[in-house]
Formats: structure tokens, sequence, C-alpha cells
């Protein structure tokens, strides 16, 4: 504590130093979560990331994150605590893969989860986010659309939209692991509580939740519900402001493989010492920035 206590001094120092704002997705560790400026799921931080003054980001997350600040905000210097958190869902899909596939639907146009690198972003027409995604892809012209990465994601949008979707067999590892058995056992376990979870869940998973919703989305349900008690089925780190809104209510994680451990990479030593060095920095090569930029851009527009 005392340890911790010294860093979060440290930090506050350095970042009046650098004029620097500190970003942290939902599913870092409470002690990332406890020193941000914004906590949020990947859409709220993107927003944040165009839309900041101060002259560096701190992202605490996975790469594909600070690397989506970097290409909406170029002249902003981007750090990130460990450059080893990235997110295996991105690293499934492959420019090769999504030129073939974009060649065999000449008409559909490209929607990409945020989950993915700049350079398949650099091939896509527009973004989402898990809490825009039915909206993005009904936003865009003609009947047809080519998803990537998320093959749950893409299930759920699927269900929710009359475009044909040509879907991408990728997952999040995390997510993915939840299982119907889990979601019962728990049910019974706790038979007064609401299930709700994130779409980056098994189909058949989904279909048991009470409420279907992003990161941001399932919080904000759990504070607004007249519920007192949740099976909350989305990664363990969103328990931090899950319990912040809503001190009096219950929260029980479906399983106890609900941790991503590539969000679990960054800490608050890291964080304080990327600071201090400006290291590692993200680069994103300005013809790829250019043209990821673009999807970027028109998923913010999206009402
Ligand atoms: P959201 O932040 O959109 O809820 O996505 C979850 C996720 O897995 C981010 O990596
Ligand atoms: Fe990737 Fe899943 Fe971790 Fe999000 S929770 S960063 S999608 S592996």
């Amino acid at each position: 504590a005392e340890q911790n206590r010294e860093l979060r001094e440290k930090l506050m120092q350095l970042k009046k130093e650098r004029n620097a704002i500190i970003l942290a997705h939902y599913y870092q560790r409470d002690e990332i979560q406890e020193v941000a400026d914004f906590r949020g799921d990947s859409f709220l931080l993107a927003q944040k990331a165009a839309q900041t003054d101060a002259d560096v980001i701190v992202f605490c997350g996975v790469h594909f994150m600070g690397e989506s600040a970097k290409i909406l905000a170029p002249n902003k210097t981007v750090i990130i605590p460990d450059e080893r958190a990235g997110c295996p869902m991105a690293d499934m899909v492959n420019v090769d893969g999504l030129r073939k596939l974009k060649a065999q639907h000449p008409n559909a146009k490209v929607v990409t989860y945020i989950n993915s690198s700049a350079e398949i972003k650099a091939e896509t027409d527009i973004c989402c986010t898990s809490a825009n995604a039915v909206k993005v892809v009904n936003s865009v012209e003609g009947d047809e659309v080519i998803w990537v990465p998320d093959k749950n994601l893409g299930h759920y949008v699927q269900q929710n939209t009359d475009k044909k979707m040509i879907i991408w067999e990728g997952y999040c590892n995390t997510h993915d692991m939840l299982t119907v058995k889990d979601v019962e056992e728990m049910k019974a376990k706790y038979p007064n509580a609401q299930f709700v979870v994130h779409p980056e869940c098994r189909p058949e998973v989904v279909e048991l939740g009470d409420f279907v919703g992003s990161t941001t989305a399932i919080i904000k349900y759990c504070r607004e519900s007249d519920c007192q008690e949740f099976i909350v089925g989305t990664e363990d780190g969103t328990g931090y402001q899950l319990r912040l809104d809503s001190p009096n209510k219950t929260f029980h994680f479906a399983s106890k493989y609900l941790v991503c451990p590539n969000m679990k990479v960054n800490n608050l030593k890291k964080l304080v010492k990327c600071l201090e060095t400006m290291q590692p920095q993200i680069y994103v090569p300005p013809h790829v920035a250019e043209q990821a930029r673009l999807s970027l851009e028109r998923m913010l527009l999206v009402k």
C-alpha cells in the first residue's frame, strides 16, 4: 500500500509535467483504473482519444486500443505501459485473407470490429465496437457486409440486422471460454440474480442473457436496474466500476476464467515507468494510419 501511494504521487507529478491524460479500459487492474482520468469501454476511450487537448495519451488497455488512439490523434504521443499486451482476437485476421474475401464479395462493405490491427482497419469501410455494432452495420450502403474478426459478436449482430453478413471465424479467448454449463450452475446457485452478458460470448451463452451489451452498457444496465443481484458474463475487471456505481448490489462473475491475461499485463508500476521514460510509444506508418483513420472517423459519426 505504501509503495502504491508513492507510485501514485510520482504518477501525478509526471502527468502534470508531460501534460498527459490516462485512459484505462474497464478490464485493467483496479490499481490502474483508480488513477485513470477516464475509464471506459473501447468506444468511449476512442472518443476521448479523438477529443483530448493533452500532449500525451497514456493508453492502458491492449495494443490495438493504443493504435486506434494514435490513428485518431496523429499529432499526440501515445504511450502504453507494456507493448506485450496484445489481443489474440485481433491477430486472428490477416490482410491477405480479408483481401481474398473482398475479391469474392465485391459489393459487400467491410465492417471491422475495433479489436483489429491498423493494417486491417486500412482495408475497412467502417469500424465498430460492441457498443455500436448493430447501428454501424445498419448504417452501411447495400445489403451485404463482410464482418471481421469476431464470429460471436458477428452472430449477435446478424440476429439484429436484415443485412447479409459474411462472418470471419475469430473469437475472444476470454469471453469464448464461458459455457452454458457455467451459467446454468450460477443461475441455480443465485436464483434471484439476472444474467448480464457481453456479445463476445458464444451465441448459446448470449441466448441466456437477461441483458446483452458492451461493457459500458452492462454497467449502466446494472446501475439503473431494480434488480439487486447479477451474474456477470464479461471480463472480471468490470467489477471495479460495477461496485463503484452500485455499492449495495451484489455481482457474481459467471466463471473464474473471465480474466483477460493480456489486459492484466499492465500494472501501476509499468504505468509510472512508461510516463517516466516515454516508452514504449505507438507508431503507425502514415500511409496505413491515413487509410485506417477514415474507418474510425466514420464510426464516430454514426448516430
Ligand atoms: P468493449 O470495450 O467494447 O466492451 O469490448 C470488450 C473487449 O473485449 C475489449 O477488448
Ligand atoms: Fe482481446 Fe478478449 Fe482480451 Fe478484449 S478481453 S483484449 S477481445 S482477448
